[in-house]
């Protein structure tokens, strides 16, 4: 009998096997223990914890009204304060037309895949869903290697050590800093350095910025500073302003790449058209930023940047490493100085460690093979996310100093989830 079509074998190969991102994954399995009456802490999920500010909600409600479908591209008073709000803040000099609005910077970056035939190029570690994308397509994709000492960056040698490999290649680099998962941001030389190479190669580069805006202490350095003519900025609502689950990514091209800007709009025009009108207006508001974006920005580095630390030294303490915390709210501590003793617990590997402390002491987290390291590598990646984040910031707000006591107050739960990992891993 043959096979009917409607069956699985009629898969595209390139989905065959493919399956939810870890991410979602690890916060589905978590509200699952949760109810089965488990206490679980979740720092697997990376989310902002922040309320989306309230003049960016008030700019919303008065937008509901808004019906039409707007421009492929985007509401122009929003690229417009996209390209303003990337001159002020980051120093970009980039033209109005070059910005594409999209339901998640996620999309953008899943476009510029398609668009773009070249060979993927990440750093090992990066985030989970920029490969699986590229398989999707059917793309190549090269995992550059990075390590511990150098706080997992990208060296330029390892960049033009692999361009030189096989030149004249296609190829798409990309690149995120602060970044996701060791919450290490890039300093300008260091960027400088890899834009010289990237020129050199002509590769063209997407500099995944959506969490410079969370640098905990509002650094501003960006690889298209330094290779202007060949970097896509990507930014979006979701990190910076607690709304990821408005679904709104912006892309900010150089005038060298319209063409690109222009091939990844027509793919928009058959796919989704463009994103929600009232989401679009709201983000005007948020772009065009003002005193009280300014203030609720400084809050969350101010508490994410004490959290971070204070998590960061329970870890240290307790025996792992760790590079210096730089911004958004990733930690990514690596458990090799305790192998031996893991190993004799049955921890063989990143993804039993991570199994036993969701087990053992009820803490959510994600293994670093997902994020692209070996498996037996004893690395994990923790979102310090799970607390009450319109209550912090409310108690900021009204002038209560971010220190340890504001942090045992205010975010007892990422601090007792990090204790737990300690107490185990020292156990
Ligand atoms: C590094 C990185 N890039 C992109 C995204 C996607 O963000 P968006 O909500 O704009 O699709 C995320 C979300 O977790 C991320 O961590």
């Amino acid at each position: 009998m043959t096979a009917s079509l409607l069956s699985s074998p009629h898969l595209n190969p390139n989905v065959f096997g493919l399956t939810p991102s870890a991410t979602l994954a690890i916060n589905e399995l978590s509200d699952e223990l949760i109810a089965q009456g488990r206490k679980v802490y979740k720092l697997g999920l990376g989310q902002s914890p922040f309320p989306v500010p309230p003049g960016v909600v008030e700019a919303l409600r008065t937008a509901a009204p808004e019906k039409d479908y707007l421009p492929v591209r985007g509401l122009r008073p929003l690229r417009e304060a996209v390209t303003d709000f990337l001159h002020r803040r980051h120093g970009l000099e980039r033209a109005r037309r070059q910005v594409l609005v999209g339901p998640g910077s996620k999309e953008l970056i899943f476009l510029t895949q398609l668009a773009y035939a070249g060979e993927l190029l990440v750093p090992s570690p990066s985030w989970v869903s920029y490969a699986p994308q590229a398989r999707i397509i059917g793309r190549r994709v090269t995992w550059l290697p990075t390590d511990f000492k150098h706080d997992w960056k990208l060296l330029p040698e390892t960049l033009d050590a692999h361009c030189r490999s096989n030149p004249g290649l296609p190829r798409l680099l990309i690149l995120n800093y602060p970044n996701n998962p060791t919450g290490v941001s890039c300093g300008d030389p260091e960027l400088a350095a890899l834009a010289e190479v990237a020129r050199r190669h002509q590769v063209l580069v997407v500099s995944d910025e959506i969490y410079a805006d969370l640098d905990h202490h509002g650094r501003t350095a960006s690889i298209a500073h330094h290779y202007p003519e060949g970097t896509v900025v990507s930014t979006g609502l979701s990190k910076w302003c607690g709304a990821g689950g408005w679904r709104l990514g912006l892309f900010s091209f150089p005038a060298e790449l319209e063409w690109l800007c222009s091939a990844m709009a027509s793919i928009a025009s058959e796919t989704y058209t463009s994103v929600s009108a009232p989401i679009q207006y709201a983000a005007i508001r948020a772009f065009q930023g003002g005193p009280d974006i300014e203030s609720y920005l400084g809050h969350c580095r101010a508490i994410l940047g004490a959290l971070g630390q204070s998590c960061a030294r329970a870890l240290a303490e307790a025996g792992c490493r760790l590079p210096p915390v730089g911004g958004a709210f990733y930690l990514f501590p690596d458990f090799a100085a305790m192998r031996e003793r893991l190993v004799r617990r049955g921890v063989v590997d990143a993804q039993t460690l991570t199994e036993r402390l969701l087990e053992d002491v009820g803490v959510a987290t994600l293994p670093g093979s997902v994020f692209g390291r070996p498996r037996d590598e004893l690395t994990l990646r923790l979102s310090y996310v799970n607390f009450n984040g319109a209550k912090a910031l409310a108690a900021a707000e009204t002038g209560e100093t971010v220190d340890t006591a504001f942090l045992q107050r205010h975010t007892p739960e990422t601090i007792e989830a990090v204790r737990r990992i300690a107490d185990w891993a020292t156990g």
